[in-house]
C-alpha cells in the first residue's frame, strides 16, 4: 500500500468516528511505527508501506477509534522537549505542567537543590528539572508501583539515574528528609467535573492520578499539609491547580502559614501553577 493513500484512509477512518484531530493522529501514529518524522512521511509519500508495518498500522487505528489517547498508542509523549515513555499506568504529561519547570528553572538557577516531586507518574516533572538545573538531586513518589516503573525506565533514557530516585510511597506517610523544594500537580479535577472529561481521558488515563474529590482539592490540601514537614525552613513548595482553584489555593497556603512568591497563568490567564515558600513559625 502506498503510505499517502494508506494515510488518507486512516484519516477519513478517524474522522467518520469523531476524532478531531484525525489528520495529525494518522499521521503520528505512522511516523512512530516507521520510525521517521512526520516531514519525512510527507516528502516520502508515494513509498510502499512495510506489510508487517501495515498491520500494526490498522490495529493501532482501531485503538484510536476507541478514544485511546495517541500517546498511549505510540508510548511515548514529548514534555520540555524530552521523550517520556508513558503507558495506561501514568499521566500523559499536558503542556500546562511545563509551566511548572518555566517558573522553577528561574528560581533555582545555578544553585543545588535537593527536591521532592509528589506523584511523579512518568517522573516528567523531576526529570526536566534535573536537566535544567545540573547541580541538584530529586526524589519522586508515587503510590502507583507501575507508574515508578515507567518514571526509573525514563531517569535511564534521558541519563539522570544517578541524580535522580524514585520510590513507591502514598506521600502522607512518606517522612523521609528535609527539601528545599517540593513540586506537585496533584490529582485535582473535582467528581463533578470527572464526569464531563472526555472519553479519551476518563476511559484511559488512571483515576488516582485525576480523582481529587468533592470540589477536586482533597489531594492539594493533603499535599500543603504535609509539605510543611517536609519543607526546610524558607522551602519553597511548587503546585500545579486547575483552572478555576486560584482563590481556593491561596486561602488554604495563607491558612497554613506559607506566603506566595509567584504564580504562572496558562493561555486563558488562569493561574496554574502556585509557588510559595514555608514560612519560619508553624
Ligand atoms: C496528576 S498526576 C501527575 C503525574 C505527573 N507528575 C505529571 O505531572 O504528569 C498525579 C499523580 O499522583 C499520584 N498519586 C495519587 N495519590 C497519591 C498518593 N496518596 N501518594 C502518592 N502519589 C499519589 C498518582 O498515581 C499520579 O501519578
Amino acid at each position: 500500500m502506498i503510505l499517502e493513500k494508506e494515510i488518507q484512509h486512516a484519516a477519513l477512518l478517524l474522522k467518520k468516528y469523531n476524532i478531531s484531530s484525525y489528520n495529525l493522529d494518522a499521521e503520528i501514529i505512522l511516523s512512530n511505527l516507521m520510525k521517521v518524522s512526520r516531514e519525512f512521511l510527507i516528502t516520502n509519500n508515494n513509498k510502499e508501506i512495510k506489510e508487517n508495518v501495515l498491520k500494526k498500522y490498522r490495529l493501532a487505528i482501531k485503538r484510536r477509534i476507541k478514544n485511546e489517547p495517541v500517546a498511549y498508542i505510540t508510548g511515548r509523549k514529548e514534555f520540555w522537549s524530552k521523550n517520556f515513555i508513558v503507558n495506561k499506568t501514568t499521566l500523559i504529561p499536558r503542556p500546562e505542567t511545563e509551566l511548572l519547570i518555566y517558573k522553577l528553572r528561574k528560581i533555582f538557577k545555578n544553585k543545588s537543590i535537593n527536591f521532592l516531586d509528589i506523584g511523579t507518574g512518568s517522573g516528567c516533572i523531576l526529570l526536566a528539572l534535573l536537566k535544567e538545573l545540573n547541580q541538584s538531586y530529586g526524589t519522586g513518589i508515587d503510590i502507583s508501583p507501575k507508574a515508578i516503573q515507567i518514571a526509573k525506565i525514563n531517569a535511564k533514557n534521558l541519563n539522570l539515574y544517578k541524580r535522580s530516585k524514585f520510590k513507591v510511597f502514598d506521600f502522607n506517610k512518606y517522612n523521609l528528609g528535609k527539601y528545599d523544594l517540593v513540586v506537585s500537580n496533584p490529582p485535582y479535577i473535582s467528581s463533578q467535573d470527572l464526569k464531563k472529561l472526555s472519553k479519551d481521558i476518563i476511559n484511559f488515563e488512571p483515576i488516582a492520578a485525576l480523582d481529587g474529590g468533592i470540589d477536586g482539592l482533597d489531594q492539594i490540601k493533603k499535599v500543603i499539609y504535609k509539605s510543611k514537614y517536609l519543607l526546610k525552613t524558607n522551602g519553597v513548595l511548587a503546585l500545579e491547580i486547575g483552572f478555576n482553584q486560584y482563590r481556593r489555593v491561596s486561602e488554604l497556603l495563607k491558612y497554613y502559614r506559607y506566603r506566595e512568591i509567584g504564580r504562572e497563568y496558562d493561555y486563558n490567564y488562569n493561574v496554574r501553577c502556585i509557588i510559595s515558600t514555608k514560612q519560619g513559625f508553624f
